[in-house]
């Protein structure tokens, strides 16, 4: 028997640790247990996300509908794209990212991510057998090194990852700056949106104008459904229809597909969850700074990088001593372009951010 090669190769990829793990191991309740390490929705789903997939939990000995076009039709709107530039995937966002493998790498090929960024670009692509080329975000200015990624492009160059709002930095990318890496190659520029709603901008318009742009979206965050694994792409027809012929075909699920509609259609939830995302990062931000051994960023999205190394401790010390603490934060630690010296906490509700700054101020007090 003989492994793919990619994968005998592969690092693993680390995700957030979850609550169920984090009770078990320091022999807490789940309940008391404050989860700031995935850049979730603390204020749960839409109730009518709730509702539609009760009334459907009968169903479950059907397929789903391949035809998901009152969906599609619903992004679309949502979006401000017409249906045709809509692609749906069923294990999130990051299915759309390994589609993106099958559908525009061979073995040998370029892909380009600046770093630091989402991990999963590279642990998906690679398992293509493609090849990372790393260009740099600018952290301590918290914005894109736009010149780095022009200067990786190459004739291998066949996908170019901007992530904006950027995790884990929460920086945003000036949309001249994309423009100038779309004037500047052939390749598919996928501009990660996942977390565009936090931040009041986006790029949609950019597929008016370009060809080779694909926008990634998710369910995930602002809408309040990462359980239940929904993500969209939006690009040309000609690249979307490419997509879909190698897209697993029943990947989203019955449950999946009747929360997403719901959650659409509910737009008092929309903006509740927006705003509470919005203003609790304030308070956040705001808390955090006032550790003068902190070093806390600006970001546009529903989390906030922070750099721990004048605390005397470094990451991996911190989030230990949170976690026996019951908060759960990101360790960075294998983020690639940080060293060891950075968490990331997702904003929480008002309460929660509150009481992680209480739990962060009494471990600081007493190192
Ligand atoms: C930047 C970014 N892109 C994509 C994803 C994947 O999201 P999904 O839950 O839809 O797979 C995440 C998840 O955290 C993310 O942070």
């Amino acid at each position: 028997m003989k492994i793919k090669k990619t994968v005998e190769e592969l690092d693993p990829y680390v995700p957030g640790r979850s609550i169920y793990e984090i009770a078990t191991l320091y022999n807490l309740k789940p309940e008391e247990i404050i989860k700031l390490g995935s850049n979730e929705n603390p204020i749960g789903p839409s109730p009518r996300a709730v509702e539609a997939v009760k009334n459907s939990l009968n169903d479950m000995n059907r397929y789903p509908e391949s035809d998901l076009s009152d969906l599609i039709r619903e992004i679309a709107a949502y979006s401000e794209v017409r249906p045709e530039q809509v692609l749906v995937g069923g294990d999130g966002a990051d299915e759309i990212l390994d589609v993106l493998g099958k559908t525009f790498t061979e073995p040998g090929d370029e892909f380009i991510v600046p770093l630091p960024s989402y991990m999963y670009y590279e642990f998906t692509l690679k398992i293509h057998g493609a090849i990372p080329v790393f260009a740099q975000w600018d952290v301590d200015n918290n914005q894109l090194d736009v010149d780095s990624v022009l200067e990786a492009i190459t004739s291998k160059t066949r996908l170019i990852f901007l992530c904006t709002p950027n995790n884990p930095t929460g920086g945003l990318i000036d949309k001249e700056d994309i423009q100038r890496v779309l004037d500047n190659t052939e390749a598919l520029v996928v501009v990660d949106e996942a977390y565009i709603e936090f931040s009041g901008t986006d790029n949609v318009e950019l597929l008016n104008d370009y060809e080779n742009i694909l926008i990634l979206r998710t369910f995930s965050k602002v809408l309040g459904l990462a359980g239940m694994r929904i993500g969209y792409a939006l690009a040309s027809p000609e690249i979307i229809q490419h997509m879909y012929r190698v897209k697993p075909v029943f990947s989203l699920t019955k449950l999946s597909y009747v929360a997403a509609l719901a959650t659409l259609q509910d737009k008092g939830y929309l903006e509740h969850s927006r705003k509470a995302s919005v203003d609790s990062r304030e308070y956040l931000y705001q808390g955090l700074e006032e550790f003068s051994n902190l070093r806390v960023f600006r970001s546009y999205a529903n989390y906030l990088l922070v750099d721990v190394r004048r605390t005397g401790m470094d990451s991996a010390q911190i989030t230990e001593e949170l976690m026996k603490r019951g908060v759960i934060v990101r360790n960075c630690s294998s983020f690639r372009g940080l060293d060891d010296y950075w968490i990331r906490v997702s904003v929480g509700t008002i309460a929660q951010d509150q009481r992680f700054l209480e739990i962060l101020k009494d471990i600081l007090e007493q190192i």
